[in-house]
């Protein structure tokens, strides 16, 4: 099977990212959250979003592809890991692909600890590269809080 290369996303990419988010979601974050908090979660999401996150909101979206194809995405703002999503069927193993290119490109930019708050089937994914639990918390989604982790990892 082909490897995975990553490129940065282009606004081009909004539908792809938008329909990958919510199939990973469902599939990846279900068990973690009841089935009434990831629809909550997802109801807003459209492909308007993900072009004016990185037309206007000034994230950064790396994609991960494999035979011509999006099956995966990290999206970095700032000190921030925002989102890290791979396709369910298609995208297992370039989860830490993409978070390697996203720590790398957040070194670059001089940023010294990334933070994140992990949905909490992530977490030991997170945990295994090198984030570190700092507290609990939530964010609000669809009118639900949904349960987060704070979690930071030094860069060197
Ligand atoms: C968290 C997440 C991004 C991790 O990505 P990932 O690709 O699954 O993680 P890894 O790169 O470590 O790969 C792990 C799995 O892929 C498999 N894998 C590794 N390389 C592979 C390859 N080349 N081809 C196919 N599968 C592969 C591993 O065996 C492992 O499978 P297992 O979990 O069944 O044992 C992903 O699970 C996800 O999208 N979750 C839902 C969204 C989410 O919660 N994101 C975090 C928001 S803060």
């Amino acid at each position: 099977m082909a490897a995975f290369t990553i490129r940065p996303a282009t606004p081009a990419d909004a539908e792809a990212l938008c329909a990958l988010h919510m199939a990973s979601v469902r599939a990846l974050c279900l068990g973690a959250y009841t089935a009434d908090e990831i629809e909550a979660w997802l109801r807003d999401r459209d492909p308007q979003g993900f072009r004016h996150a990185m037309t206007d909101g000034g994230e950064t979206i790396l994609v991960a592809e494999r035979e011509d194809a999006v099956v995966g995405f990290a999206s970095i703002k700032e000190t921030m890991l925002f989102g890290l999503y791979v396709d369910p069927a298609k995208g297992r193993g370039a989860g830490h692909l993409l978070l390697q290119a996203a720590e790398d490109e957040v070194r670059r930019r001089g940023v010294s600890v990334l933070s994140l708050q992990a949905t909490l089937n992530a977490v030991p994914f997170y945990r295994q590269h090198g984030f570190m639990r700092q507290q609990r918390s939530t964010v609000r989604r669809g009118g639900r809080d949904l349960a987060v982790l704070d979690m930071t990892k030094p860069l060197s």
